[in-house]
Parts: structure tokens; sequence; C-alpha cells
């Protein structure tokens, strides 16, 4: 990786080889779902509970070659008032050790499970905005806890996306971030694209929410591009970034001094919608704002 600046990269599906293939050289890291390399037959599976998908894990190895590679969760849902699910901890730790170790661990701060509502496998669901409170906020410091000790890397969380504004609120997301930032439980993954859906859907102008973020904070950006549905703008990895979001992007990322990755995340079902050349197009512009990005060197080389 080159010094000193961010890495350029991508959220890894199945289209991912195939684009790498392409232009290897614009491709510096990969985010990885666990929850996309097995099949989770849930916690009262009878014998094994996750059966890894052995093909798709030694393709990713091949993509991985040379190149960093983090851990991007959905699953363990850590705001829920449910206890962490232990053993899915336990297989996220196992496959990172397997892939060489995870540079760092994301997670979403968003409810994914609810009570009753659990399934074994919750990577197609809806993220739910939570309270941003202090009960939530024990819940969330606990289990990062448990998950830090679990995985020992740097650990992120990443605001979320929402269709509605979220009222009454003890704390603001920034707020909430930025005391976890403060006080050591983990830093800040910024979706630039879901501060875009939430001001689509009725939430804060995303300059007003970035300023109110700890600029040191931010370790990994997101982008990506939605589309319109039934009166929404959704988060549905479906298109490129908006030219809304690449001007913030530009505007602030060169303040966060402990930016390691921008990512871009796409659907693989819209891959070849999208187009190869676009997507290589965006990598391309990704690289521009990297090389605007000077970051602390200690970021660079942070396990
Ligand atoms: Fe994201």
């Amino acid at each position: 990786m080159a010094p000193n600046r961010p890495a350029v990269g991508l959220l890894y599906n199945p289209a991912t080889p195939d684009l790498v293939a392409h232009a290897p050289e614009l491709v510096e890291y990969l985010a990885v779902m666990p929850d996309r390399l097995w099949f989770d037959f849930g916690p009262q599976a009878v014998g094994r509970r996750f059966h890894r998908t052995l093909g798709a894990i030694e393709e990713l190895r091949r993509t991985l070659r040379g190149r960093m590679l983090a851990g991007h969760g959905l699953g363990l849902s850590l705001p829920s008032a449910i206890p962490l699910d232990e053993s899915f901890v336990e297989a996220v730790a196992a496959i990172s050790t397997d892939l060489g170790g995870f540079l760092w661990y994301s997670e979403h701060l968003s409810v994914f499970l609810t009570p009753r509502g659990s399934v074994p496998n919750a990577q197609a669901g809806l993220g739910l905005p939570i309270a941003y409170d202090e009960e939530t906020y024990g819940i969330v410091r606990d289990k990062l806890e448990r998950l830090q000790s679990a995985l020992g890397c740097q650990l992120l969380l990443e605001n979320g996306s929402f269709f509605t504004p979220v009222p009454d609120v003890d704390m603001t997301e920034p707020e909430f971030l930025n005391r976890l930032h403060a006080e050591g439980r983990c830093e800040t993954l910024l979706d630039m694209h879901n501060l875009y859906v939430g001001w689509r859907n009725g939430g804060p102008r995303p300059s007003d929410y970035i300023e109110e973020l700890d600029p040191d904070a931010v370790v990994e950006i997101h982008l990506g591009g939605g589309d319109d549905f039934a009166g929404f703008y959704m988060d549905s990895h479906s298109g490129l970034t908006p030219s809304e979001v690449w001007e913030y992007a530009h505007q602030y990322a060169p303040g966060f001094k402990k930016l390691r990755a921008i990512t871009f995340e796409f659907q693989e079902t819209y891959y070849e919608r999208i187009g190869v050349d676009a997507l290589l197009s965006e990598l391309a512009r990704m690289h521009e704002l990297a090389a605007c990005c000077a970051i602390e060197a200690s970021s660079v080389h942070a396990g």
C-alpha cells in the first residue's frame, strides 16, 4: 500500500474477482463479509451450525493476494437488546485467522435482529434505527468489549441508512459515535452514501452530520449509490456514487487524518447494469480522492 494515504478498495462480492482482474492495480483493499462465506443453520442447528462455502473462500484468497483485508459484518446486530451471538463471534474470529487476520472489523450501528424476529442469517435484512440513549450505549459498549477480545483488531461501527428521521433522541448519532471513540470502544466507518440516503428521506443534511462528528474517529468511508423506490430513496448499492456525495467526500475526507480505506459498495446483481468501465472509472475517482487525503503515519501501520 502507498504510504500515508488511505487504501482504495471494494466490499467483496461474487463479481469482485472479475472486476479486479480488469484493473488489479486499482484495488488495494478488500472488505469481506464473513456472513457471506458460510451457510448459517442457526443456533438450533443439529450438528455443525456454520458450513463454509469453500469454493467462495478459495476464490477470495486468490483475489486477496497482496491486498489489505478487513471484515465487515451484518449479523451481530450489536445494538439489539439480546445477548451477543457467541458462536457467531467465534466463527468470525476463526475465519479472520484463516484468512491471515482482519486489519479491522466493522459492524453496523443499526438493529438487524429483533426479539421474536431473529433469523439465522440476517444479511438481507433492513437495518432499523436505534434509540441513541444510555441503555443502548451500554449494550453496544459491552458487546464491543467482548468482540474486541475475540478478534483482537480495531473495531468500527457504521452509521445507518434510514428512511425516516429519528425524533426525540437523547444523543445524535454523531454524538453516540464520538463517545464510543472518546472512550476507546471503537472507531467510525462513515458511509457517505448512507448520509445522502438519510437526507433524501428527511434526515439531517450530510454536512451538518459530518461537522458534528469527531474527524479523528473516521477510519474508513463507504461510497455507493442507490435509487428511488415507492417515494423513498433506497440504499440499494445499485449504481455509482451520486455527485452530491462526491462533493462532500472531497470536502471532508482530507480532514480525516486516521482514514485507512475508501471503499465502494455495489450489489453483484447490478454488476452488468453498472458496467465494468463505469466501475473502473469509479475506482479511478476514488484514487483521486485518496491522493487528497494525507493521513498520519501511525494510522497506516496500526493493527
Ligand atoms: Fe456501507
